[in-house]
């Protein structure tokens, strides 16, 4: 988590950091600070809290400086006060670091023994420390961060900049995502490309063990045992203004909308809806050897291990291998039982979820075959994998993942059907009725989006609810999960999505007359009994809020308040459809709650912190 940016160039530079910082702060808001490098001097300010408490002191760094680098905080060891707020500075030294230093506490207790005091409770300035300690011993910068990583252990993005080194800065990247942007006569870096994306699309990625020295008019790269690295900038293509509001209150309102174009653009790329074929280039398939493939592991984090549960449906019925799902964070150190014959899919809107890539990594070393499905082009676990299929649905800004959870169900579909047509295992009656389907998709998901009115009113009866809970039984039962996880995240309601079936198992208990219970019950083959499930709610008393059929009058009559949803006639895609109320849902409630709605408490958008 964090947010790091830096810039080297002939422009003011504070105002830039500070704006770069602002695109980055979805990674992180506890704290955040800038240090520039003018006249051979280090500047610094910090402030607790938001940008918006560090932007009035910006006047006071040099307006004439060009060179300088800026941290937006997630905490993880030392409390998000100002005294813990990056960079941090040393005599002429300051860095700025994402990620974890995992032995910080052997690290500092050496460095206390040789006399060295400690200014935060932060596990980055120790890295600090060390650098300035090996520096006194080399006289060298380049030298001293190359012995300095020897001693760390864990992740790191450093920013570094020495005062008496003018006109430079070093980059170094071990685990935390880290990109460099090539300007002309300016350089940057920053913790992802949309930082960046103002100024220069042109991006070097560094590779974990690599560090850069970053001048106005040079970007040199090594690995840690100084070795020169060619690295080529990539030129992306996503415009600044896709990570810009639109006119809309908040980047999720926006990303909610912007859906039915998010489904377009997939199907687009992925699928000849002419020809009903798949571009196997695109969904990735031709980098598989499909014939290996004997079990399917999918692993995720968050919203995207809920689109996997749904992927897990759709690959067990396109291909009838077996699937299994997991929380790459319960994955990775349990010895799962993967080896040649297994697919890995990892799924990640941001490519960089360190439990996720841990999963990758791991698979790879066990002689799986992995595949990832990834919104951010280039991030670390594509890298990681041997096959990617990219959703292209624009940078998601709003930490509460919307747009990328329906673009992973799509992906899932078009994925799980493009391998079960290879492996003949997909009936041809029925290929044709998912192309058909999928033509449909789009508008249908606009005419869903475009439900917010009715929504709303609803919002305005559930906002001032303490608890919720969802229901939904098949592919309904992820979209109930997944409705659950927004709803908390943005408004802080306690929320928990059941299988419909499993409610009278336990959680029953809970419902009374003040508990509403978001139900979702397309026309789809387990609709009778969804139905029962509600029923048993209601005879509790329990407040049914349905989300089913627009001319489905049964339901409707038994709900409290009901949400008409467009039906596509598919079980799998009508996931995609179902959940796109629950977001609007939980977009009104939290706003009308007044809380953070595209920067809730406590999270990041990109958890790059195992
Ligand atoms: O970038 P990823 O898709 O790997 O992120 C995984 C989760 O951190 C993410 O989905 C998180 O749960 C969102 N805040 C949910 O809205």
């Amino acid at each position: 988590m964090c947010g790091v940016i830096g810039y080297v160039g002939s422009k003011s530079c504070a105002r830039l950091i500070f704006d770069g910082l602002k695109r980055l702060e979805y990674r992180g808001y506890d704290s955040a600070g800038i240090a520039v490098l003018d006249h051979g001097k280090i500047e610094l300010v910090k402030a607790e809290g938001k940008l918006v408490h560090l932007e009035p002191r910006l006047e006071e760094l040099p307006l004439k400086a060009t060179m300088g680098m800026g941290h937006t905080r997630w905490a993880t060891h030392g409390a998000p006060t100002a005294r813990n707020a990056h960079p941090h500075l040393h005599g002429d030294l300051v860095i700025i670091h994402n990620g974890i230093i995992e032995n910080y506490r052997e690290l500092k207790e050496q460095l206390m023994k040789s006399g060295v005091e400690f200014k935060s409770d932060t596990d980055t300035e120790v890295v600090l420390h060390q650098l300035h300690a090996e520096l006194e011993r080399t006289k060298d910068l380049k030298a001293a961060i190359m012995e300095t990583v020897k001693h760390l252990r864990g992740a790191y993005a450093l920013g570094i900049m020495y005062a008496r080194e003018p006109g430079q800065m070093y980059v170094v990247k071990q685990g935390s995502p880290v990109v460099l942007g090539a300007g002309d006569g300016e350089n940057f870096f920053g913790s992802d490309a949309l930082a960046l994306l103002p100024h220069t699309n042109r991006a070097v990625f560094l590779m974990d063990g690599e560090f850069a020295r970053l001048k106005a008019d040079s970007i040199e790269v090594w690995d840690f045992a100084g070795k020169s690295v060619r690295r080529d900038p990539a030129v992306l293509n996503w415009s600044a203004s896709s990570a810009d509001k639109q006119g809309y209150k908040h980047y999720m309102l926006k990303e909610i909308h912007e859906q039915p174009a998010v489904m377009s653009s997939i199907l687009s790329r992925l699928v000849d809806l002419k020809e009903n074929t798949f571009v196997d280039k695109e969904t990735g398939i031709d980098a598989l050897d499909l014939g290996r493939i004997k079990n399917v592991a999918i692993v995720a984090c968050g919203t995207a291990h809920y689109a996997g549960q749904i992927g897990r449906y759709m690959i067990e019925e396109f291909t009838r291998l077996p699937a299994n799902v997991e929380l790459a964070s319960e994955f990775r150190y349990r010895n799962p039982c993967i080896d040649a014959s297994t697919l890995v899919i990892a799924v990640s809107q941001s490519g960089e979820t360190a439990d996720t890539l841990a999963c990758v990594k791991h698979a790879v070393e066990r002689g799986c075959q992995v595949m990832s499905i990834c919104n951010v082009r280039f991030s670390s676990i594509p890298r990681a994998s041997h096959a990617v299929l990219y959703m292209e649905a624009g940078p998601e800004v709003g930490v509460a993942s919307t747009k990328a959870f329906t673009a992973m169900v799509l992906s899932f579909y078009v994925l799980s059907l493009a391998i079960g047509e290879k492996l003949k295992t997909v009936a041809a009656r029925r290929l044709e009725k998912s192309f058909d389907s999928m033509r449909h998709l789009p508008a249908l998901v606009d005419r869903a989006v475009n439900a917010a009115g009715v929504i709303e009113e609803i919002a305005h009866k559930l906002y001032e609810a303490q608890n919720m809970l969802f229901i939904g039984r098949g592919p309904s039962f992820p979209v109930a999960t997944e409705g659950a996880l927004k709803l908390k995240e943005i408004s802080y309601i306690h929320a928990e999505g059941y299988a419909g079936g499993e409610l009278k198992h336990g959680p029953i208990a809970l419902v009374d007359r003040h508990m509403p219970v978001v139900s979702i019950a397309p026309r789809d083959n387990q609709y009778e009994k969804m139905i029962s499930n509600i029923e048993e709610v209601r005879a509790r008393q329990g407040r049914i809020i349905g989300v089913g059929d627009i001319e489905d009058e049964r339901f409707r009559s038994i709900c409290e308040h009901y949400i008409p949803c467009p039906q596509i006639g598919d079980d799998h895609l009508q996931s995609i459809l179902s959940v796109i109320p629950l977001q609007l849902l939980a977009y009104y409630v939290a706003d009308m709650r007044g809380t953070d709605v595209d920067q809730p408490r406590n999270l990041a958008k990109s958890v790059t912190v195992e």
